[in-house]
Parts: structure tokens; sequence; C-alpha cells
């Protein structure tokens, strides 16, 4: 006899199946807007409760045309993963158990495989072994993150406890960063009290790479506790700073070097592009995310510590009421921001499981020989450009040339996203306006991208039409 609880999860999992066997058929885009949507949902707090089941019916029923398919094999806005169904099933377990996995002796199973997920993620990165992870929602928050544990060693190595007494009359700390990178890092700055404006910014060149000659000049400029902030993957080019070149003349000046490696990391985790990401193990810090490239589902991100000490300086916590922390053992929430927290390392190890390491390296050759291959596609058809040299997962198209070609760009961009084969975004790349194309699901064939380039291109020629 099903229970109420079978008939509910069973539900929940037979909607979840259809919604991604079918989602390939469906428009990249959603059907049904923002206004349309709210329209359905807005109503005063219900006065008294609803039957569960009725619950999730109604839900099914307003949402599912308003749901952005960024599990669609088609779908190249932002950097967004395909959630992989072994990290989605896991994660329903993570719902079911209904597990606050912030420490380690009560929840012993999210403890144990965040820390199992912990080490396989550092191999697979390739990175120091000894590093901590914190398993956080995004890269943001892996930025914001990483750079406390640089702010607190930066700060300690001239005598100043800032987890103690704060940014007030703190020594200056000097923050170094490419002019291209990405806003997230500006965010996590402004979240620590570096603030956004006061960084020093580092002139790059057309891939938005830094200049090394940049950063000698700027390390030549002065002294003091001084942070590097470097980029693997960067947002419009894909490309990835010198890291062999930068890091080593910055160590040298004892600056503390971190790596926002948002999806550009994941380079490291395949043969074939692993070169790109040379020298950046010699780095103090890296952020990346479990939700882009590894297809973990939302929400996952990652702030890799090389300095344990200093990463547990900047984030733990305790009380009274709270376990004992005996020393030693892996307590998740000491590497993160929260308390309270989801078991994301149980997605992180489903997904990994799921895709070996085989398949990850697999999944970031693919994606990367299939945006070759739209960049060529696209670049052969008259008065489309493409503006970077494809190196990984990134591809930045223009239309058109002059001072129309932000016009032509954008109504492009709206023509594909409204015919809904597949779904690109827009940007702004070195003051021209792109259509941003990442490729980053491990659905996407070869046939998908020629679907994608016919309909990008037929939306082209009809702009052009007028
Ligand atoms: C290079 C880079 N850094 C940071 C971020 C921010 O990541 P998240 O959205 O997970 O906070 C992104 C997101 O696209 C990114 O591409």
């Amino acid at each position: 006899m099903a229970t109420d609880l079978d008939r509910l999860f069973s539900t929940a999992a037979a909607a979840a199946s259809a919604f991604r066997d079918s989602v390939g058929a469906l428009s990249a885009a959603p059907e049904a807007g923002f206004d349309e949507i709210l329209a359905r949902f807005e109503t005063p707090v219900p006065e008294q409760g609803t039957k569960p089941e009725a619950v999730l019916s109604e839900l099914l029923e307003k949402a599912s045309d308003g749901l952005m398919k960024s599990t669609h094999p088609r779908f190249f806005g932002w950097v967004i993963g395909a959630s992989h169904p072994a990290g989605v099933a896991a994660d329903f377990m993570v719902s079911a158990w209904g597990q606050n996995a912030a420490f380690h002796s009560p929840t012993p199973a999210a403890a144990a495989i965040e820390q199992v997920a912990e080490g396989w993620l550092l191999d697979l990165l390739d990175l120091p072994r000894t590093a901590s992870v914190g398993f956080v929602t995004c890269a943001t928050v892996a930025n914001a993150v990483a750079l406390s544990a640089a702010r607190s060693r930066v700060l300690a190595n001239v005598g100043w406890d800032v987890e103690a007494d704060g940014l007030f009359g703190a020594p200056p700390v000097r923050v170094l960063i490419g002019e291209d990178a990405h806003s997230s890092l500006f965010s996590s700055l402004q979240m620590i009290g570096f603030g956004a404006r006061r960084v020093e910014t580092l002139a790059t060149d057309a891939q938005g790479r830094i200049k090394p000659a940049a950063l000698e000049a700027a390390l030549k400029a002065g002294e003091g506790p001084m942070v590097l902030i470097l980029g693997a993957g960067q947002i419009n080019t894909g490309d990835f700073d010198p890291f062999a070149d930068l890091i080593p003349q910055a160590k040298a000046k004892g600056a503390w070097v971190h790596v926002d490696g948002a999806f550009g990391l994941w380079a490291r985790a395949t043969p074939t592009h692993w070169h790109l990401t040379e020298g950046v193990e010699q780095a103090d810090s890296w952020a990346t995310d479990g939700h882009k490239y590894l297809q973990v589902p939302y929400d996952c991100g990652f702030a890799i510590v090389a300095d344990r000490a200093a990463h547990l300086k900047a984030m733990t916590q305790w009380a009274s009421y709270l376990p004992t922390m005996s020393g030693g053992e892996r307590v998740p929430s000491a590497f993160v921001p929260e308390l309270s927290r989801r078991a994301r390392g149980i997605p992180v190890w489903a997904t990994i499981k799921a895709l070996g390491r085989d398949g990850i390296a697999d999944l970031v050759s693919r994606t990367a020989t299939l945006s070759q291959r739209m960049a060529a596609r696209l670049a052969a058809e008259p008065g489309i450009s493409v503006l970077n040299t494809v190196v990984l997962n990134q591809v930045s198209v223009a239309f058109g040339t002059g001072n129309e070609a932000r016009a032509l760009t954008e109504q492009v961009i709206a023509a594909v996203q409204a015919e809904g084969t597949c779904f690109a975004g827009g940007s702004l790349w070195h003051d021209r306006w792109v259509m941003r194309i990442s490729v980053s699901s491990q659905l996407t064939r070869a046939a998908d991208i020629d679907r994608s380039a016919d309909a990008i291109i037929a939306a082209w020629r009809a702009v052009q039409r007028g």
C-alpha cells in the first residue's frame, strides 16, 4: 500500500524524470516570463495549510513553463552546468535526510562524505593534497572565504590579528587584480572590507590575461602586506593568466596569490588542457565551482586554501552548546561562513563518482572541441566575428561592424532566445557587445553545435534582412 509519503515523493521523482527526458525537445529559453509566473503565484499568505501533494501539483503546474532550460543540451548561457542526474538524486536525499552538516559528530555520514570529496577534488585538480576545501554556495563566496584567509595571513605576518581586531587601524593591504577580473571578486573584496575601489588594477592583453610587465612594475612600486588575484578562465575569452610567470614574482615579494577559477580551474582535470593551468598549483588559494563545469546541482562552490591554519582562523566559530572539537577532526563548518548548512559534499561525491576522472577529463576536452567547432561555424558566415581565441569553452561573437554592431548583436541574441533552438546571452567584451556562448554541459554533442550554429546564422540573416 502506497503511503502519502510514497505518493508525494514518487510524484516529484516522476515529474523530475519527465522533465529531464523531454527537456531537449523544448525551447531552450523559458516560455513564460517573470510577470506571468508572478501573477500565478502572487497571493496573500495562505491562512490554512494545504496537503503536500496539492502543493507539489500546484508548483509543477504553475512553474514549469517559466524554467530556464539549463539542463538542455543546447544551453550556452553563462557557465551553468547541467546538474548531473547522480548529483540530483543525491541532492534529493540530502533534502530528504535533512542533515545540518555543520559538525563532525552529529552528522557523521555528511562529514565523512565531504571529507572524501575534499580529497577527490584536490586530486582531480592536482592541488596540494594538504590544502583545505570549504564547501560553499558559489564561487563568489569561495572567493570571499579564500580572500579572508589571505587577509588573515598577510596581516598576521606583520603582527596584526584581523579576526580579533578587525581592519580599523590595521596596516594597509595592497590588492592587485587584473583589469578583466570577474565582478564577483569585487563583490568578495567589498564583503571582507578590502573595498572594491581601492584595488590596484593590472593591465591585460586582448585575451584578458595580466601582462607580466604590469605585475613587475606594481611589485616594484611598493612593499608591505599584499594579495595578488589571478584568473583561470576569463569570463568572455576563457583564457588564463600566465601563472608560471606571475606567481613566483609575487611570492618572492611575500604576496598571497589567490586564483579565481570558477570554471577554468577544471582545465586542470584533463591532459588535453592541463597546460593552460601550468604553475597554478604554486598559488596560496583557489576558488572554483561545483555547479559549473563539474555539473554538480546548484548550489555548490569550493574555497581551497593551501594554508589550512589561515583558512580555519578566518572561518571557525564555536560555542558551548555545539559539539566539542577535540582537535584534528575535519569540521565541515570550520571552513565556511555558515554554521547551519546543506550537506553539499554529498552531491559532489555522487557527481564525481558518476563521472569518474575519465568522465570529467572527457567532459572538459569535449566541450573545448565543441567550442572550437562553434567558433569555426560562426566565423565562416559573413558579418559574424569571433572576438576571442578559443582556448577552452568560451566563444564571444559580434554581429556586424561599426556603430550598429551593438544593436545588431542584441537583436540576434533576442531572436535566438525567442526561437529557442539554443540559448546564449550577451556580454560586454573590451567595449564591444557580444553574444557569449559557453559550452559547459555534459549533454552537448557535435549535432547540437551544428543545429545551434544554423539557428544563430539564420537569426543573423533575418536581422540583416530587417
Ligand atoms: C570567472 C568567474 N568567477 C566567478 C564567478 C562567480 O561564480 P558564482 O556565480 O558561482 O558566484 C563566475 C561566474 O560566472 C565566473 O565565471
